[in-house]
């Protein structure tokens, strides 16, 4: 949500720094911009929507300079337009910004009270101007931002840079991440590492509070309290090959192709070769647990209930799955002896982090599952556990809910080991269960050219119902919300039990059910439904496997037929489907796969 670069260069830096938003586009895509200094004189060029405009403004009109900031936006206070493009400016002061500050209305009634009036609609001018203005009543850049950071309630990771100062970028992050890169003789600042790979591999992260005076020979790194820091350089391993589209035409067909070999990652980092498990210290000890709090947003919430099932059944431990944005203000009480759980991609997302705050205010233990090591979550957990999805870049999730489901399934049977619920030859069975999932997952793969087929047809549709039981049922809401969000066709999940209760109301022959139903305990159970459905005209494209489609695949409109699966681990093998037919009906209706509207990764706004 919103990438923000800094570059104090040996060269011309503007280049570098369209090349170094590319990789945080991710991050949001209504507008761009680019300040730098050249001959102590600040300058900027904005332009509205893709990078790419930018990119077309600086080939007409350049920006020299060796010294700069730069900033991809997602829109929070102020429509997309040039006017409300960062970098904002103001005399002698340039900013980028992402976060949201609160206290913004009454710092700009305060600054207009004196004549200092804002020209965009954005919470960051306001910021510039503050900045701006102290520096006129004869503070020190240092000074300025100190005492501006001072007055800002909110999250933010800010970047200054000063007419006049060459060698001089102000960085500080509250609440958004930022990350500090070493160069040779040149500093970076980015959103995150995979910003300034391509520069540079040692990294310095901020920590809440922090802010950092940058110059080419190094970061003066102090605390909120304003004492020196001390934080590590990191040397952080990103290949550059896993931040581009390797022959692909979207990231999103990338990181869904790459599922086999990334589960395989995964499987082969927490389990043995001998078929044990392998937590990282301090691991959890689930005989000692009563209960588990599992919260996330999106996707990541929907990996929550399908490990609700397992945990459940596997290991008897019961288990309450919330979204973060509702959980953070709703106050729960926490029984003792429960382990709060935090699943996220990013690491980042802003309600996620507020709820492990929550619960680490009220002493609980903290566990994330994660996929980005260095993310604000990871660090502030107990036990991080790692997805090892490595980055994944198109902003629907695909290979990270895969894995983030993969390691839940991990912790799910460990627990139940722990609490005695399997013996040996019931957990090997589960584990090796969870070995084939890789290859299943690529030969699911090679459905994707039938689900092209059918999706062809589902991109005709106004509105798609997804139906799903017991496990299946989070399946079914991912993949209405996948669908939603890259081909803007509007799609609903029920649990297919509750369709009797009023969604059937919903269903006529212009509206396709597509059910996902392996056949497992509950087939009979969500055949039935379907039959409700397809005796109201429904059209249902179900999705199962070999003997679902031979015991009811008669009489519906679709089947798409999966590789057999232990039943506890289908739903990591029908994401793959609910995946590809979000990713073909986008394709079918020419949205933008990578980067549909009004959406960014990475949601660091509340
Ligand atoms: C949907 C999607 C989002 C994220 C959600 C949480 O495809 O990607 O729903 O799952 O914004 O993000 P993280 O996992 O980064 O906390």
């Amino acid at each position: 949500m919103c990438g923000i670069v800094g570059i104090l260069g040996s060269h011309e830096v503007a280049p570098l720094i369209l090349e170094s938003l590319k990789r945080l586009e991710y991050r949001g895509y209504d507008s761009a911009g680019i300040a730098t200094i050249h001959d102590g004189t600040l300058d900027r060029r904005r332009a509205v929507g893709k990078l790419v405009n930018l990119s077309d403004l600086l080939v007409h009109d350049p920006l020299p300079g060796k010294a700069g900031i730069g900033h991809t936006r997602w829109a929070t206070h102020g429509a997309p337009a040039v006017r409300n493009a960062h970098p904002h400016r103001s005399g002698r002061v340039s900013v980028v910004h992402n976060g949201i500050i609160e206290n913004f209305r009454e710092l700009r009634q305060e600054l207009a009270a004196i004549g200092l009036i804002q020209e965009s609609d954005t919470d960051t001018e306001t910021v510039a101007i503050l900045a701006n203005h102290l520096l006129d009543g004869g503070a020190t850049p240092e000074q300025a931002v100190e005492q501006t950071l001072a007055r800002l309630n909110g999250a933010y990771a800010l970047l200054f840079l000063f007419e006049g100062e060459e060698d001089l970028m102000i960085a500080a992050r509250k609440g958004s991440p930022l990350a500090i890169g070493h160069g040779d003789g040149e500093m970076f600042v980015g959103s995150d590492a995979i910003a300034l790979a391509p520069l540079t591999s040692r990294i310095t992260y901020l920590e809440e509070g922090d802010w950092a005076v940058v110059t080419r020979h190094g970061a003066q790194i102090k605390d909120s309290a304003g004492r020196l820091a001390n934080r590590p350089a990191k040397t952080i391993q990103i290949d550059s090959a896993q931040v581009d589209k390797a022959g692909h035409r979207h990231f999103m067909a990338k990181e869904i192709a790459e599922q086999p070999s990334r589960l395989t990652s995964a499987l082969d980092h927490y389990l043995t070769e001998d078929g044990t498990i392998r937590l990282p210290a301090p691991g959890i000890d689930f005989t000692d647990v009563d209960r588990l709090t599992l919260v996330a947003c999106g996707t990541a919430s929907y990996a929550c209930l399908v490990a609700k099932y397992w945990f459940e059944q596997l290991a008897g431990l019961p288990v309450d799955v919330d979204v973060a944005s509702e959980f953070r203000y709703r106050e729960p009480p926490i029984p003792p002896r429960t382990v709060a759980l935090f699943v996220s991609q990013s690491g980042e997302t802003a309600d996620t982090l507020a709820a492990l705050r929550y619960c680490r205010d009220k002493a609980q233990s903290i566990v994330s599952v994660v996929n980005v090591s260095e993310s604000s979550i990871a660090r502030e957990s107990d036990l991080a556990l790692p997805i090892l999805a490595g980055p994944e870049i198109g902003v629907a999730s695909t290979k990270a809910f895969s894995c983030q489901l993969l390691v839940l399934a991990v912790l799910a049977v460990e627990a139940a080991r722990q609490r005695g619920k399997l013996d040996d030859n019931a957990l090997a069975d589960r584990i090796a269960a969870l070995r084939a999932l890789p290859g299943l997952v690529n030969h699911s793969l090679g459905t994707s050219d039938e689900t092209g087929r059918i999706a062809a047809q589902l991109a005709e549709a106004r509105d798609i119902l997804f139906l799903g039981r017991g496990r299946m049922y989070p399946l079914a809401l991912e993949g209405a919300l996948k669908l939603k969000e890259i081909s803007y066709i509007h799609a609903e999940a029920y649990a297919s039990g509750e369709l009797k209760h009023g969604p059937i109301a919903l269903v006529d022959k212009s509206v396709p059910v597509i059910v996902m139903a392996p056949h497992d305990e509950l087939f009979d159970k969500t055949v039935s439904n379907m039959q409700e459905v397809m005796a109201r005209g429904g059209q249902v494209l179900l999705i199962t496997d070999r003997e679902g489609a031979r015991v009811a695949g008669h009489g519906v409109w679709e089947t798409l037929v999966l590789p057999d699966v232990a039943p506890l681990w289908a739903p990591i093998l029908y994401a793959v489907p609910a995946q590809l037919l979000a990713y073909h009906t986008a394709i079918a209706k020419g949205t933008d796969v990578d980067q549909p509207r009004n959406l960014a990764k990475s949601v660091t706004v509340e």
